[in-house]
């Protein structure tokens, strides 16, 4: 989950700096600065890139555009005339500084420490893409996917190829583990979340598997719900990441077939006390810890107090498990 960010003063100050987000992104030096700061602060066991799902459109020529206090708006692309426009070649070249950013980063960690790459999953930088920003519903992209079903496909499978693509080369420079975030794969019905989600998930699976056969590659399915075992059997991927409402008993139930992350509540970080610890604790005595990599459910809040994160990080430190 989203480690980095507003809820830090350090973040603020290299945000500043860079001038715009986007900025940020493709500035590795302090992309990298700043994927380290929380692990400086918190002693992470991992850290995870600092970039951003939308840096795929962005190279593949659809301009995304981060306005202040109102998220991503993109140009949409709504029929297969607008998917040809997009470009794979000089695709990596134009992603060059987000690699950098995973050596830099590498070379900056200690050998105990995990560094995630990471990238949208295709179902949800799709969903970006068609609708041209952030959506409660997302209706562009899943009525256009029903109304003309070999269109969307086109996309979807241009975004496996290039996911493929940037994550591999996040590997090659450095990345330990990768992650696939499905942030809307819960506003899916049953059959599209399976030819949407799970299809290309198993796909891009398949694909760096070949080529990396060791590297462990987490999905974040957010809000699959009734269909999360599904995608926790079928994909390939060796973890699950939990978003908040899966409970931690029937997470557990899903150990024997892949390891599992999350997922406490950022809501209950930003609440903090002992509620916060409440709430870790049963988590953590639920799913088994030899399957389990403690996270959030979704990334950190703004308003986090960064004093709750620092007590959070003591109290795993501390934990025993069957504690
Ligand atoms: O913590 C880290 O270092 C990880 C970096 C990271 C970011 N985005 C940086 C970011 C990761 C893993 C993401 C993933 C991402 N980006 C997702 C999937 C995970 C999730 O949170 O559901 C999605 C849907 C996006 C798209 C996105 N990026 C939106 C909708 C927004 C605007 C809304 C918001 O929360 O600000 C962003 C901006 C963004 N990406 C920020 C960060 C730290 C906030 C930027 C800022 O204002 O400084």
């Amino acid at each position: 989950m989203r480690q980095a960010g507003r809820y830090l003063p350090e973040y603020r100050k290299v945000r500043a700096e860079a001038g715009n987000f986007l900025a940020l992104c493709y500035n590795h030096k302090l992309a990298a600065e700043v994927t380290l700061q929380p692990w400086r602060r918190f002693g992470t066991d991992a850290v995870i890139l600092f970039a951003d799902i939308l840096l795929i459109p962005d190279a593949l020529g659809q301009k995304v555009a981060y306005v202040e206090g109102d998220g991503p708006t993109l140009d949409p692309i709504r029929d297969s005339a607008g998917v040809t426009k997009l470009r794979l070649a000089g695709f990596e070249h134009r992603l060059g500084p987000v690699f950098e950013t995973v050596a830099k980063v590498k070379a900056g960690v200690d050998g105990k420490t995990a560094v995630i790459g990471f990238a949208g999953a295709p179902w949800t930088v799709a969903a970006y893409m068609v609708e041209g920003g952030g959506s409660a519903q997302f209706s562009a992209p899943r009525l256009w996917a029903y109304r003309d079903p070999s269109a969307f496909q086109t996309l979807i499978d241009l975004l496996v190829e290039a996911t493929v693509r940037y994550l591999a080369a996040q590997v090659r420079a450095g990345a330990d583990v990768v992650q696939l975030f499905d942030t809307w794969a819960g506003l899916l019905a049953a059959n599209q979340f399976r030819q949407f989600c799970i299809l290309p998930t198993q796909q891009i699976v398949r694909a760096l598997k070949a080529e990396f056969p060791s590297l462990p590659i987490i999905g974040f399915p957010k809000g699959a719900n009734a269909v999360l075992e599904d995608y926790a059997r079928e994909t390939g991927v060796d973890a699950v990441s939990l978003d908040v409402q899966v409970p931690p008993a029937v997470a557990a139930t899903l150990a024997p077939t892949v390891a599992l992350q999350g997922n406490l509540d950022p809501l209950a970080v930003v609440a903090g006390g002992q509620r916060m610890k409440e709430e870790t604790e049963q988590i953590l005595r639920a799913i088994p810890a030899a399957r389990h990599v403690f996270n959030l459910g979704h990334g950190f809040l703004p308003e986090t107090p960064p004093a709750h994160v620092e007590v959070l990080a003591e109290m795993l430190r501390e934990w025993k498990p069957g504690g």
